[in-house]
């Protein structure tokens, strides 16, 4: 006898859980399917983000921060610190442990929210009387009905053609949050969010980290004069990041890998490392989701084709997350899989693509909100920038973290904020008030007569926003 629900959610991640725990919130029975496994085989939902992903990654950029900090910058605080060493295998453990309490903080809520939770891979069987047959294949078969289906199951690392992924010298983002040992060369194929933020982790650690990109611009979505910023700082840091090259041959050898490439000048090149991590994009997944059992349709990268409000080509099927398009973010997911319980509870859902933060959070961090000078140049808007340093913010100073600052963007006319980037320290908390300011269409001056706290770094905020009224008070 199958199980009857009014809503089964296929996938664990952040779009998957949060629409599951939405969803039973507002009334409805509810499931979640969830197919990642533990060291131990046993249920670890949270997907990517939690698993392989956000936290992870996160938890290794604060251990290593920790020790770049211990090495370099203790001493000017009269602190000594002599012989710091970094064990890795404990860093790696503590990075699971976080990673552990975050699957259990997930069954928590299940339990909490009334959430029956299915550990197996789901899929589409048919469709049924009252809505869609799904089956769960795991630790024990299970066949359930769903009036409501939601499709969260996420995205892969996307693979260098004919260059597969062996986790132990060609890394995807999993190997690369697991390198049992600090590699003396580390080659990353792709400087985007993954390349800056795991080459910084590795070369704190001491590795000699090179990055090859393809495009010939250094973050390219990024507002040019807050990507140069944030590029000046890395070449200080020794994160060297190669632009405008063409990645020819790539094998392995006896001591790692070698990487035939060409640079930006056509010249052919050979880069010799222990591992190398390919950060080249993801790609939405759908694998073993048996999709075409009802003929939900896919797009030609694969991802599961939806309009405006995450609705699929099938009735009373919803998607939500990296499976769909728009940008592969875990705020964006949850942002989503909330919008779309409540369309299903008959209200009325919403996600404002205009106002998603990006963060990318290497040191300094690079976070940013709305559209760049370059679009807005494109797009043949009129507006007034403003920005400022953290070298002239009293808090940046204590911290001893000046790089970097706050560049607001408004319309020339009416001095709505537009965008907002940052670099520089905890970009990725100062980052919320713009989006904060943006949803609520506030304008520069909004921000330049809010009182903000001293000494903070969101004084740099309020400053900014004062400059693009040419009137900084400490500038
Ligand atoms: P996922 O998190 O991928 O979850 C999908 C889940 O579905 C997985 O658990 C999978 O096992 C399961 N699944 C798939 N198919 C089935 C099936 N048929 N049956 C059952 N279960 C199935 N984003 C940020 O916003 N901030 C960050 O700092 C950040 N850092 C990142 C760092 C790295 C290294 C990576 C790789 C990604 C990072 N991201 C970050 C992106 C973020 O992880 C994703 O955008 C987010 O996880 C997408 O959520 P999702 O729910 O759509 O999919
Ligand atoms: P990305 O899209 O951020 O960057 C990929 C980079 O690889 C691009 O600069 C691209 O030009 C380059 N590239 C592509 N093919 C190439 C080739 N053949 N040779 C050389 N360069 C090539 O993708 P990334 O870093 O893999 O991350 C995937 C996604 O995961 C991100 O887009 C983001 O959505 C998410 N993520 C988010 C994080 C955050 O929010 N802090 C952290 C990490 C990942």
């Amino acid at each position: 006898m199958s199980k009857q629900f009014d809503v089964i959610v296929i996938g664990g991640g952040p779009g998957g859980y949060i629409a599951a725990i939405r969803a039973a919130q507002l009334g409805f029975n509810t499931a979640c399917i969830d197919e990642w496994k533990n060291g131990k085989g046993g249920p670890a939902p949270g997907g990517t983000c939690t698993n392989v992903g956000c936290i992870p990654s996160k938890a290794l950029l604060q251990s290593s921060e920790h020790f770049e900090h211990a090495n370099k910058h203790f001493a000017e605080h009269g602190i000594t610190a002599s012989d710091v060493k970094m064990d890795v295998a404990k860093m790696l453990a503590r990075k699971d442990g976080v990673v552990k309490q975050n699957n259990d903080g997930i069954l928590y809520l299940f339990k909490k929210n009334k959430v029956s939770f299915f550990h197996g891979r789901g899929s589409f069987v048919k469709a049924a009387e009252g809505g869609y047959e799904i089956k769960v294949a795991g630790a024990a078969e299970e066949t359930l009905v769903g009036k409501h289906i939601i499709v969260a199951t996420g995205s892969n690392a996307r693979q260098l053609p004919g260059v597969p992924f062996d986790e132990e010298t060609v890394l995807s983002n999993d190997g690369a949050l697991r390198v049992g040992a600090v590699p003396k060369k580390l080659a990353l194929i792709g400087s985007g969010v993954i390349g800056l933020e795991m080459g910084s982790v590795w070369r704190r650690l001491g590795a000699d980290v090179t990055i090859l990109e393809g495009l010939p611009t250094f973050l390219g979505a990024v507002d040019e004069q807050i990507a140069k910023e944030a590029k000046k700082a890395f070449d200080k840091q020794g994160l060297k990041v190669e632009l405008g090259v063409k990645v020819g041959e790539v094998a392995k050898t006896k001591a790692g890998v070698s990487i035939d490439y060409t640079d930006a000048k056509g010249e052919a090149k050979k880069l010799e490392a222990d591992k190398l991590i390919v950060s080249i994009g993801r790609v939405p997944n759908t694998v073993g989701l048996n999709a075409e059992a009802v003929g939900l349709k896919l797009d030609d990268r694969g991802a599961i084709v939806v309009d405006d409000e995450c609705k699929t080509s099938l009735p009373n099927v919803w998607a939500v997350g990296d499976v769909v398009r728009g940008p592969m973010l875990a705020h964006k997911a949850e942002e989503e899989g909330v919008a779309v319980a409540e369309r299903i509870a008959g209200q009325h859902g919403h996600v404002n693509f205009n106002t998603i933060p990006w963060v990318i959070y290497t040191s300094p961090e690079i976070a940013w909100v709305g559209r760049t000078e370059q679009q807005l140049k494109a797009d043949g808007v009129k507006y007034k920038a403003g920005t400022f340093p953290f070298l002239a913010n009293g808090r940046a100073r204590a911290l001893g973290d000046t790089t970097g600052m706050v560049k607001f963007l408004a319309d020339a006319t009416t001095d709505e904020i537009l965008g907002v980037h940052i670099v520089g320290p905890m970009a990725s908390e100062l980052i919320s008030e713009a989006v904060v300011a943006m949803e609520f269409k506030a304008s520069a001056e909004d921000i330049a007569r809010i009182c903000h706290a001293h000494p903070s770094l969101s004084e740099a905020t309020k400053e900014a926003a004062l400059a693009v009224d040419k009137r900084t008070l400490n500038f």
